[in-house]
């Protein structure tokens, strides 16, 4: 059987987790995080916080929830197959299929094996007066075999006091202390000892419009928390996997951690922004690499994305996308700044037409044309152009993208 993601650590993956996973052989990592799209019937569209890339993706599931769970069943058991013996497995979702997704998660791991059911709560988001608002996630905890990895001692917090009262050592060190009822034995609690956390997280805040790690991604989780379970559950030079790791938090985190990674995600998007979040070489993302029919399948985003990155452009912000421009070039041998129009099917004469309107709206002399094939009537519809009003419309295929590097420069 032809193996097309070969297994290798330190690397991202993009491409349908699925096909990625059935690749990898058995028993192969040792911590799996996994956020996948929640079944909330919504449908994401930002743009990035760098003002440039249009962002959507879609987590609707026309199906109903029978059919989200006959997708999420078989991702699920493959990361159960290639988990090691020792490992652990995280599932981060929320009330709209969680329930659903624990009686998965038990059938393939076993209801033994189920550790904890974390409650990630948070403040941010809306009020209701219909109902109490919802403000946490749920992050299911699982193991594989008998021993595994949990290290609580690395991620304790600071113990919060009780009613009881606070008393001070001889080294002046602040303690609580309980008795123990039935046996009579005193526990005392140093205030600056911290504790292990229990099931429920209050102190770790989603993120919001100023947090310095927010890169736009519509689901990112914080850092904080992602450290908290690969500190728990993970230790140095294991190998952590993320199989829908979006803009790349759990790599970052883990390689921050000194331990190795594996990040997978079917956006081309989220795999480039990742990359430039770790410095990770783009050319290095396995599975990044297009047919002219994988092309022409692509999500009209994802299309557009990587034809105007492969030209050495920028995607228009939202402003300039209403004046008909999906992106610009900022330096070229044109001139600056010049607007670049994609189509995902061949460039014909009213394509020309309407791009010659754009140019004329935006003051510009020149911009680029970008399709599968530009037929006889546009490129005659060019010539015109460049004859009767000046203007200088580059025509550029889908072909020659793939096959040169030369129109970046
Ligand atoms: C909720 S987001 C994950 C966000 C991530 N935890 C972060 O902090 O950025 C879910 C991700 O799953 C990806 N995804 C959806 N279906 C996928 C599939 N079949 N294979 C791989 N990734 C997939 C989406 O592109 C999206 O980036």
């Amino acid at each position: 059987m032809e193996v097309k993601y070969q297994f290798k650590i330190d690397t991202i993956y993009c491409g349908d987790n699925l096909d990625v996973l059935k690749d990898f052989p058995d028993e192969c990592v040792d911590l799996i995080y996994i956020d996948p799209p929640f079944f909330s019937n919504r449908t994401y569209e930002v743009i990035w916080n760098d003002g440039y890339e249009l962002r959507a993706f879609e987590d609707r599931w026309e199906g109903g929830i029978q059919h989200y769970l006959g997708w999420m069943r078989p991702r699920i058991e493959q990361l159960h197959r290639i988990l090691k013996k020792t490992g652990t497995f995280y599932l981060h979702c929320d009330y709209h299929a969680s329930h659903y997704l624990k009686i998965i998660c038990d059938d393939i791991f076993g209801q033994k094996k189920f550790q904890n059911e974390i409650i990630w709560c948070y403040t941010i988001g809306g009020k209701s007066k219909k109902r109490f608002a919802r403000k946490h996630d749920i992050i299911f905890f699982y193991t594989k075999g008998k021993k595994w990895t949990f290290n609580g001692d690395a991620v304790v917090i600071p113990r919060p006091k009780t009613h009881m009262k606070v008393r001070t050592d001889a080294d002046g060190r602040e303690y609580q202390e309980k008795t123990d009822k039935k046996t009579g034995k005193v526990y005392r609690y140093y205030m600056d000892k911290g504790k292990i956390p229990e099931d429920y997280w209050t102190d770790i805040e989603t993120i919001n419009r100023e947090a310095r790690e927010r890169l736009g991604y519509p689901t990112q989780k914080p850092e904080k928390l992602l450290e908290r379970i690969i500190k728990a559950s993970s230790n140095e030079d294991d190998i952590v996997l993320d199989a829908f790791c979006g803009c790349g938090t759990t790599v970052k985190v883990a390689k921050d951690l000194n331990r190795k990674f594996i990040g997978i995600d079917v956006s081309p998007t989220a795999c480039r922004l990742m990359s430039k979040r770790i410095h990770y070489k783009k050319d290095d993302i396995v599975g990044m690499k297009y047919s002219i029919e994988e092309l022409k399948e692509l999500p009209h985003f994802e299309f557009q994305n990587w034809v105007i990155e492969r030209i050495g452009g920028k995607v228009s912000q939202k402003k300039t996308a209403d004046m008909g421009i999906d992106g610009i070039v900022p330096i070229s041998e044109y001139g600056s700044n010049l607007p670049i129009e994609v189509k995902q099917h061949s460039i014909s004469r009213p394509d020309i037409d309407k791009f010659e309107t754009v140019l004329r709206r935006t003051k510009k002399k020149a911009g680029f044309v970008v399709g599968f094939k530009i037929t006889k009537g546009a490129m005659e519809e060019i010539a015109r152009t460049k004859n009767d009003d000046k203007f200088i419309i580059i025509p550029i295929t889908i072909e020659e993208l793939l096959a040169k590097n030369k129109i970046k420069k």
